[in-house]
């Protein structure tokens, strides 16, 4: 599956990871088997933010029915699971329907939300392997939708839309898997086409492979401030599972489900538990 040419990425992208080494590689596959490799016109990079983004500050851990911890958070919606060093988390799964935004009265236009799945970024704050889409809503009320992904603290890379079409409502799955501390494979499939994107990544910064998470973000623009979170349809996650290197599997039951609070410290997004592998995000 991985035999396309990897040389051709290398060069091109050291621009933006000339210390780290960070080096990937990718192919887009159709329903139909045609396999392309992807070139550096099929990614467009946006250099890494200078600070972590999530703020756990706001971190206020409750338990509720006894089973899922409740945690707050600055920027992030949804679930949060955590494993232990003794058996590290080598891949997260889910499937998700892309953000369908709507303008969210009183605040400034653009407005987004992004939604991904990714591996560490909560306990372990040196890095975080994440993957998944992003919708942003225009003053007018249109609305488009990019596939991008990111090891943390390098930078990440929108995927063209000719590579992965995206539309907002159309179900997605991110499949995030890390081999090693630092050796990634990444795949994001357009679930209504069959349509995916295999991503490898060599030499990212160092994971702790300890916790998981399938969330929606009210992310920082590069160097920027926080962007406004658009009023967001509700988003199902669904097979949200990750898998330890046992071959443990392990979905989002005991999960912190983590709700956003904006400045005021309202919730403007909370998560509920359905099963195990199932859980939605909504918010007012
Ligand atoms: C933390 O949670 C407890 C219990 O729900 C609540 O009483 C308290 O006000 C919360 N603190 C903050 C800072 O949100
Ligand atoms: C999937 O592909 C179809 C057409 O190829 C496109 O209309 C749709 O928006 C895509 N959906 C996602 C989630 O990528
Ligand atoms: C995710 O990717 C890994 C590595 O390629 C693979 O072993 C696994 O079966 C995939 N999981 C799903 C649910 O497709």
């Amino acid at each position: 599956m991985w035999s396309f040419g990897r040389q051709l990425l290398v060069g091109s992208l050291a621009v933006w990871s000339a210390a780290a080494e960070l080096s990937f590689s990718a192919q887009s596959v159709h329903a139909d088997g045609e396999v392309r490799v992807l070139s550096n016109t099929d990614f467009n990079p946006v250099p890494p933010r200078q600070r972590w983004q999530h703020n756990a500050h706001r971190h206020n851990a409750t338990w509720k029915e006894t089973r899922d911890l409740v945690s707050y958070s600055g920027s992030w919606c949804g679930a949060s699971q955590h494993s232990t060093r003794a058996e590290k988390i080598v891949n997260a799964y889910g499937s998700f329907t892309t953000p369908n935004l709507k303008l969210r009265k009183g605040l400034p236009a653009p407005q987004y939300a992004a939604a991904w799945v990714g591996i560490d970024g909560a306990e372990c704050k040196q890095a975080l392997l994440q993957a998944g889409v992003t919708t942003v809503v225009n003053s007018n009320g249109g609305q488009s939708s990019w596939a991008w992904w990111q090891w943390f603290p390098e930078a990440s890379y929108e995927i063209s839309t000719k590579s992965l079409p995206i539309k907002a409502g159309d179900w997605v799955s991110v499949n995030v898997t890390a081999q090693t501390d630092t050796e990634g494979l990444l795949t994001v499939t357009n679930l209504s086409k069959g349509f995916r994107v295999d991503i490898e990544i060599n030499r990212g910064p160092r994971l702790c492979r300890i916790d998981s998470e399938w969330l929606i973000e009210q992310f920082y623009e590069n160097e920027g401030p926080q962007v406004s979170l658009g009023q967001f349809d509700d988003i199902w996650f669904m097979d949200a599972t990750s898998t330890t290197e046992r071959g443990k599997n392990i979905g989002v039951d005991g999960a912190a489900m983590v709700y956003l609070q904006n400045d005021k410290e309202e919730v403007v997004c909370k998560a509920e538990r359905y099963d195990d592998s199932t859980f939605y995000v909504y918010g007012p």
